[in-house]
């Protein structure tokens, strides 16, 4: 039973420690929300899963949060907001907050008209961020990329990691050749791979949505005064569905996770 409390918590999820990049995010802005972070490690990658295997997940998982008391859902992840949101949405009395669909506005009118996106193979193959970003502004031509195991690189998973490491340069000049005025990283996973994006780019062409999006929740939050305004700092919990030590390795370059995940079965 929801008791409608604003220190209730925010959970989070993604595939793994993808959606670290937003939480991370969330915490320099809402410093004082209690947050619950989901990583579906087991069932990692996302980007390759059929719409109905990620909306069985999506249901698992916010069920999981229903029980947790939480006062909103983010999807922190861009393949379960793709193909999982739209069927989800109507299921929960609490906000749920899909970054594709949060984010694309104030992308799609920022004063762009060709947007490159970087994303998994499920959301390149739903036409989200196409769908989105015309939404906003009919004038905008989108360039939609499926990267090759960008995700198995962060995570460590997968065969051909060094070979996907190495393609990462003709895949950013194969989109360059369509002349993006910015390139969106449509993929929580991959803003831990901008140390190799710079080598062939300006990191000013990459637009990673977490601070977009983040603004948006707070925004939105406050307007159905759901937001803790307590002085403290909040609460984290943190729950993954495989190995709790390879989270903490992985999730280094963004979140500090200071105690051992809780293995959820
Ligand atoms: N980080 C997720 C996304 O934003 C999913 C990556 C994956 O597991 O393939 O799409």
């Amino acid at each position: 039973m929801i008791n409608n409390d604003n220190t209730n918590p925010i959970g989070f999820f993604d595939s793994g420690v993808g959606g670290l990049s937003v939480l991370a995010r969330f915490r320099k802005v809402l410093p004082s929300e209690n947050v619950i972070y989901f990583g579906d490690t087991v069932h990692l990658p996302y980007g390759n899963k059929s719409k109905e295997e990620l909306i069985g997940y999506a249901k698992n998982i916010i069920k999981f949060f229903k029980e947790k008391d939480v006062k909103a859902v983010v999807i922190a992840c861009n393949t379960s907001s793709a193909q999982a949101y739209d069927t989800i949405k109507q299921i929960y009395s609490f906000p749920i907050y899909p970054i594709i669909q949060s984010c694309s506005g104030v992308i799609a009118t920022s004063n762009v008209q060709r947007v490159g996106v970087f994303a998994t193979e499920s959301t390149v193959k739903s036409g989200k961020y196409t769908e989105e970003l015309t939404k906003h502004n009919s004038n905008i031509r989108v360039k939609e990329m499926a990267s090759k195991n960008w995700v198995g690189i962060v995570e460590g998973v997968g065969e051909n990691i060094e070979d996907a490491r190495k393609n990462i340069k003709y895949e950013i000049e194969e989109m360059l050749e369509f002349k993006p005025e910015k390139i969106v990283l449509g993929c929580t996973h991959y803003p831990y791979l901008m140390n190799e994006f710079v080598k062939y780019a300006p990191k000013e062409l990459f637009i990673d949505p977490a601070e977009i999006f983040v603004d948006f929740i707070k925004q939105d939050l406050s307007r159905k005064s759901l937001l803790n305004n307590k002085s403290f700092i909040g609460k984290e919990e943190f729950f993954v569905t495989s190995s709790p030590e390879d989270f903490v390795n992985n999730a280094k370059i963004f979140y500090d996770v200071k105690n051992l995940p809780n293995i959820y079965e």
